[in-house]
């Protein structure tokens, strides 16, 4: 039934069948399900990074879909909070730091400080199901995630030291706002 020409219709057939699906199956597959429509949805989103994640999740085998969302944004806070607190070490082991790479990991240090607060109002949101509060308040993790990233990029020779980071934090934030996504299309 998946093939690759399947995925080319619309998501609203993926999304009845998603529906369809949901109820009878168990948690693995709905990890798996969640996770190939979110990486439909949002080609940022890897398949098997999503799994790999959300199967890492204490029950996440357990939950349904809500018990997901609600996974995947405590997910990108624990990345949040580490990346931060890996930021601080960077700067503070390496004294002989490039001022330009200095620079840009101050300003990361700023935008994942502002970040903190921000993913803690989406599980406040997520949870009162404010869903439009928690879209814009993860939105703006994953801007944080981009801008820090572009950071790096305006001079040449210069490696960004947080790649995998902001690219694992813009992933969450994409897989929380398509399981969203998915939780009012089945509506
Ligand atoms: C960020 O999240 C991804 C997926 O859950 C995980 O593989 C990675 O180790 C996390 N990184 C940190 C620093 O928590
Ligand atoms: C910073 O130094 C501490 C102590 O030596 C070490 O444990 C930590 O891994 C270092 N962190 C980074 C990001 O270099
Ligand atoms: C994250 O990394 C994957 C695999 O390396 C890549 O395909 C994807 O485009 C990256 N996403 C972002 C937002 O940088």
């Amino acid at each position: 039934m998946y093939t690759r020409k399947m995925s080319h219709l619309s998501f609203s057939l993926t999304f009845i069948l998603f529906s369809l699906c949901f109820l009878s199956i168990n948690g693995q597959n709905l990890i798996y399900e969640t996770c190939k429509t979110s990486s439909q949805q949002d080609p940022n989103v890897k398949l098997q990074f999503c799994t790999t994640s959300l199967q890492a999740a204490p029950a996440s085998h357990c939950a349904d879909l809500r018990g997901l969302g609600m996974m995947s944004i405590r997910l990108i806070r624990y990345n949040v909070t580490d990346t931060r607190c890996y930021i601080k070490q960077l700067l503070k082991n390496n004294t002989k730091l490039d001022p330009y790479v200095k620079a840009r990991l101050n300003d990361c240090f700023e935008l994942y400080s502002d970040a903190i607060p921000d993913i803690k109002q989406a599980m406040k949101s997520y949870n009162d199901k404010r869903y439009f509060d928690a879209n814009v308040q993860i939105s703006s993790i994953m801007d944080a995630a981009t801008t820090c990233e572009d950071g790096f990029k305006e001079k040449k020779g210069f490696v960004s030291p947080l790649t995998k980071r902001n690219n694992a934090s813009f992933q969450l934030g994409a897989i929380a706002l398509s399981i969203m996504n998915i939780q009012q299309s089945s509506k």
